[in-house]
């Protein structure tokens, strides 16, 4: 009896203890302080990071965010922003070189985009606004740092926490190298470069010597970074390159229906698929009409957000607008000018549009799209066909993979007639990519939270990073096992040889005998 009893009692405490380990484990994440940075002054950049700032401020995080573009609502509570929208005055001169600089070599265009970018993370982080936030005493539980600025990375050794990196396009050969994660020229080539999915020996020979190009490059450009982190940080900062390596985690915004699929560490988090898309909203009432009317249906045009349309080449402009003029369809086209010279009846111009609402409305016949990863994303989901016209970054190698996916052309201007695009494809492709355990944006929220909790992810960080290249090439071993096969053969030679000589020997004296 009394034994029956002192077990009821032990179970209760059992249970009590059970109930308070539960309640301070889950505990860990409750209210945890987030800083994200996302400093690079382009909308297409900031709007697959704001969704995750909303949720997890919505989640009662307390969220700092320092962006180019706040989101500004202010039913978000938990969210304090600190603005460095002025850095779009800077981004605008550079960016448009850079691009047209990108039709002549990829790598130009990277270098002359790295180069100048620095001078706008100097700008920033000399900013009175960053200045007094680096004096602050504030601390923080995570950062979300978006990778392509690695100075920012400082920021996570300045308050002392774990760090998730981040990129708003699928991430470049060197980031997943710096996360252990298995790398290739020929099957992952970087995402600069349009090549077939089978490439031919050209290709594959291009490939190996741009990658390595291209991690030169990124090698050289952070040892600017290094400049600014002492400059702004202190002398006693590690290298950007060992702050890097202590990422916990990297969110690329890839996923496996529109990229190629690739072996990933868990330290590599695919939050992509269009975790920036957001419920529909009405369109603002004369646009609606104006679209509502177009009798034959209308084509959008955009080329985003970095290629400003106003700056393409004069001939380009021009060919495009005698294009149009020839169409029956209403052109909506995203031009950032208040006029547009001999523009044809049909075209509608306008500085700014809410694209996915546009995209959703019921007349779209077609896209005419630069192939941003985001203006992808968008037409896969909504299912609209497309016509690439790419320019710079991943926009060509997006294309072509939409392409070979039956969602559109790339750009050839008769083909804007042919206007018969494979509805159906589009929809499985809508299907495909919309069937997953999670969404991005859920998925990016649970490793987040998992980073707070766990205080890193030192335990999962990818074993590549701890042995030297050699090993990983297998070097050593194939040197020895080169040396053992060749000592092998040269013994069996050797071997063979004085057989050889033995066996003529005794021929000689036996013929000596028989004379
Ligand atoms: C703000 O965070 C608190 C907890 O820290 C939470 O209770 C509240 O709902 C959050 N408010 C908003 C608007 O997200
Ligand atoms: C690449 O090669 C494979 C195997 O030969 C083939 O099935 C696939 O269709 C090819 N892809 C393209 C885009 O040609
Ligand atoms: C890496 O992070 C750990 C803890 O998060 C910290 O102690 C260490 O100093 C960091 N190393 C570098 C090179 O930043």
């Amino acid at each position: 009896m009394q034994s029956k009893r002192y077990g009821v009692e032990m179970k209760i405490i059992v249970r009590l203890l059970i109930v308070l380990v539960l309640f301070t484990h889950t505990g860990d994440t409750d209210a945890a302080r987030i800083l994200g940075i996302v400093p690079t002054p382009s909308i297409s950049h900031q709007v697959v990071f704001q969704p995750l700032w909303r949720e997890l401020s919505l989640r009662g995080h307390q969220v700092t965010t320092i962006t180019t573009d706040p989101i500004k609502d202010p039913t978000l509570t938990n969210l304090t922003e600190i603005d460095l929208h002025f850095s779009y005055e800077a981004w605008d001169k550079i960016i448009m070189k850079s691009v047209l600089a990108f039709n002549d070599n990829p790598i130009t265009g990277i270098l002359a985009l790295l180069e100048q970018g620095l001078d706008i993370t100097d700008e920033q982080l000399r900013h009175a606004s960053l200045q007094s936030f680096l004096k602050s005493d504030q601390q923080f539980d995570l950062a979300i740092i978006e990778s392509v600025t690695p100075a920012m990375f400082a920021f996570a050794e300045k308050f002392q926490c774990p760090f998730i990196s981040m990129v708003s396009m699928d991430g470049f050969t060197s980031l997943y190298k710096s996360m252990g994660n298995p790398t290739h020229p020929v099957l992952f080539p970087d995402a600069i470069y349009p090549y077939d999915e089978n490439m031919s020996f050209s290709q594959r020979l291009g490939s190996v010597i741009s990658t390595n190009v291209m991690n030169l490059i990124i090698a050289y450009s952070s040892f600017s970074q290094d400049q600014l982190v002492k400059k702004y940080f202190g002398e006693n900062y590690p290298s950007v390159d060992d702050l890097m390596g202590n990422a916990s985690m990297l969110f690329v915004n890839s996923d496996p229906i529109l990229h190629k699929i690739r072996p990933l560490v868990p330290t590599v988090v695919q939050i992509g698929g269009g975790s920036h898309l957001r419920p529909p909203k009405p369109l603002p009432h004369d646009l609606k009409e104006k679209l509502d009317n177009a009798e034959n249906g209308f084509i959008y045009f955009s080329l985003g957000s970095n290629v400003k349309s106003k700056d393409i080449p004069m001939e380009t402009r021009t060919t495009i607008l005698e294009t149009f003029s020839e169409l029956p369809y209403t052109v909506l086209w995203k031009f950032e000018a208040e006029n547009l010279p001999n523009k044809p009846d049909n075209v509608i111009i306008s500085k700014w549009l809410p694209q996915q609402d546009v995209l959703r409305h019921p007349n779209i016949k077609l896209f005419i799209t630069q192939g941003g990863l985001q203006s992808s994303d968008e037409t896969i989901h909504i299912g609209v066909p497309i016509v690439g016209m790419p320019f710079f970054a991943d926009q060509a190698a997006n294309t072509k993979r939409m392409v070979a996916k039956g969602m559109g052309l790339s750009v050839e201007y008769t083909a804007l007639e042919k206007n018969d695009f494979k509805a159906k494809i589009l929809e499985e492709l809508a299907a495909l990519v919309q069937d997953q355990p999670m969404t991005g944006l859920e998925r990016a929220v649970w490793w987040s939270e998992y980073v707070i909790r766990h205080k890193g992810a030192a335990h999962l960080r990818s074993p590549l990073l701890d042995i030297p290249w050699y090993q990983y090439l297998l070097l050593d071993v194939i040197a020895v096992l080169l040396f053992g096969f060749t000592f092998s053969v040269y013994i069996l030679y050797i071997l063979v040889r004085s057989l050889y000589r033995l066996i003529r020997r005794i021929l000689n004296d036996d013929e000596k005998k028989l004379k």
